[in-house]
């Protein structure tokens, strides 16, 4: 298929979770979710440069803690779509890394996704969003989410099940993220998650049990679809416990570091604070831009070897 143009530079997002469930452990290993998704505008940006002369696919990066070879979740993205329809090109990418690694942030899913979109037009190969969806689903469970351009949505099944709020269009969140420093593994922390949980007879919707040696692993008193409404209506005053991560007991018992950062958010008097994904990035739900910047520098300024980022919901 022929290059229409050889050359694109892609902005790349990455997201928080306000909120998920692990609903049980799933055959193939992975865990049935319910969850929903906040697109925000802390961004990489990944440059693409089709090579005419072999198939290879090269990346470089400036994170050190990034793989360059088929670990990377764009060189998969690149050899998918080149297996998929027998592209004889090769690809060069660069991707110049903001967003924390290994952080519950997303980053390398929204990389993937920016890849896929990214390729679809400059290899132009015309795919449906529908079956860029279906490609992004084998690459990860968030890249799907990072597929369509849409800042709020529900994820199912691995998380790659999504519903689009485009009821909640209008809506923009300010937050305060802390990256404490620390890396977190995802599945470690589901491994622990199947531990601790009741895995052969879940209580009411999943979770864990009560006699959990770890505390507070208790039933969310409200779900994503409840969440979602409460989004609707109060927006940015949406009340804390409508927030909710169940792997956050989880993450905060084996480092304790990602509670620090919570409690420095609570400790600024913020009320809408959760960890995102499997951490152990944290962030507040803030009342307005000017108290996220506020907080964010004070909290950078006090704790120098935390990464805070002042964002917004995009
Ligand atoms: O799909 P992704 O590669 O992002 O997932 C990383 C790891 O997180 C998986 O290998 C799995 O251990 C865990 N995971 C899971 N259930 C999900 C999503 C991720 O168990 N729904």
């Amino acid at each position: 298929m022929a290059a229409a143009v050889s050359k694109s530079t892609i902005k790349s997002y990455s997201k928080v979770n306000l909120y998920l469930e692990v609903v049980n452990q799933r055959k193939d290993g992975y865990h049935n979710l319910r969850t929903l998704f906040a697109r925000i505008n802390l961004t990489d940006s990944i440059f693409l440069k089709t090579r005419l002369d072999d198939n290879l696919i090269k990346i470089k990066c400036n994170h050190p803690r990034v793989p360059l070879d088929q670990r990377n979740l764009c060189f998969r993205s690149a050899r998918l779509l080149q297996q998929e329809f027998n592209l004889k090109q090769g690809l060069e990418i660069s991707i110049n890394k903001r967003v924390p690694v290994a952080a519950g942030l997303g980053g390398g899913s929204g990389n993937a996704a920016a890849v896929l979109r990214g390729l679809n037009k400059l290899w132009g190969l015309k795919l449906s969003t529908k079956k860029l969806v279906a490609l992004a689903k084998q690459i990860g469970s968030d890249v799907a989410f990072f597929i369509y351009q849409e800042k709020f949505a529900q994820g199912f099944l691995r998380g790659d099940k999504i519903r689009l709020l485009k009821q909640l269009k209008s809506l923009k969140l300010w937050f305060v993220i802390i990256l404490p420093g620390i890396n977190v593994s995802t599945p470690l922390i589901f491994r622990q998650w199947d531990k601790y949980s009741s895995k052969k007879q879940p209580g009411k919707n999943g979770i864990l049990r009560k006699n959990s040696r770890l505390t507070g692993l208790t039933i969310p008193e409200h779900d994503v679809k409840m969440l979602t409404s409460e989004l609707k209506v109060r927006g940015r005053n949406v009340r804390p416990e409508f927030l909710f991560n169940g792997l956050e007991p989880v993450t905060t018992q084996l480092y304790p570091e990602a509670r620090r950062a919570k409690s420095a958010l609570i400790n600024e008097g913020l009320n809408r604070v959760l960890m995102s994904g499997s951490g152990p990035a944290v962030f507040a739900i803030c009342s307005s831009r000017i108290q996220a910047k506020r907080i964010s520098k004070k909290i950078q300024n006090k704790y120098t070897t935390w990464q805070v980022y002042c964002v917004s919901s995009i």
